[in-house]
């Protein structure tokens, strides 16, 4: 595993004219984001060794390296989810390879249906905590020393800085945010309605099918992560609305600039 990773960060170390300060995952519907980047520099899954590869055509699969606000930013377009059938370790070694290249500090984003009764569809939420109820955990297994501890301390998975500064750049950019409790299922099937309300009923506030995998590990190599979510769809014991990839699609897509402004604020004073 260790040889593994090593291959993988002395190439991307060799594409990259500089060591990146952040590394920003790109969910569902928010591949948009990347344009952002000035002067990218794009790194195709298929030329880094052991690199997971993307199955589904027409999906994205490639690191962008380039500035936002003035800050070295890695992107991740195109993530890696269990439901497709990638082992946990899969899902979870580009983030093995962040670190390995000595980034620090992690962005995620991802989609979500809301159980939160006061939520709307387009709502912008950042993480405050998580829910794990995938039904595998990538740390299970011999535990490997160099990479983080055995038992991970959890208490702060998300970074309480980076909260404030996302708290303290809505209120500058006139943004409405929510912030609340993300729970990981495996899926593919979105929730039943009884799905729905249990997720309310243990606490939380939105639940998607990736992120939790990804932060577990970023928290092994004590890493610093902040998340956001878009509420793209509403779930709950009595609301049964249908949902759709297109419409979850198409809401992540109207909630892109509140997403983008928001992401440039925590990038510019993270
Ligand atoms: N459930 C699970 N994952 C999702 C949802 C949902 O309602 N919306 C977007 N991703």
């Amino acid at each position: 595993m260790l040889e593994r990773i090593k291959n993988a960060v002395e190439y991307i170390k060799k594409r990259l004219p500089e060591q990146p300060e952040f590394v920003v995952v790109l969910g569902s519907g928010l591949g948009k984001l990347e344009n952002e980047i000035l002067d990218p520099i794009v790194i195709p899954y298929q030329e880094i060794p052991n690199f997971p590869q993307v199955t589904v055509e027409g999906h994205k699969g490639h690191l962008v390296y380039g500035k936002i606000e003035g800050k070295k930013v890695l992107m991740m377009a195109g993530r890696f989810h269990y439901y497709e059938g990638y082992s946990m370790e899969e899902v979870t070694f580009p983030m093995r390879v962040f670190k390995g290249l000595g980034i620090e500090k992690v962005i995620l984003s991802n989609a979500s249906g809301g159980v939160n009764p006061s939520f709307q569809v387009g709502d912008v939420m950042i993480l405050k905590d998580h829910i794990n109820m995938m039904p595998e955990h990538p740390l299970r297994g011999k535990n490997i020393d160099e990479l983080g501890p055995r038992f991970v301390d959890m208490s702060k998975p998300y970074d309480l800085d980076f909260i404030s500064i996302a708290e303290e750049v809505a209120k500058e950019k006139n943004l409405t945010i929510q912030k609340g409790v993300y729970v990981g299922l495996q899926g593919p099937t979105f929730e039943t309605p009884a799905e729905y309300g249990m997720v309310r009923y243990i606490g939380g506030d939105a639940v998607g099918m990736s992120t939790v995998p990804e932060v577990i590990v970023a928290k092994h190599m004590n890493m610093r992560v902040f998340c956001v979510s878009v509420i793209t769809d509403l779930g709950g014991p009595e609301i049964a609305f249908p949902v759709s990839h297109e419409e979850v699609l198409n809401a992540a897509n109207t909630a892109m600039p509140s997403v983008i402004k928001l992401m440039k604020g925590v990038l510019e004073k993270g």
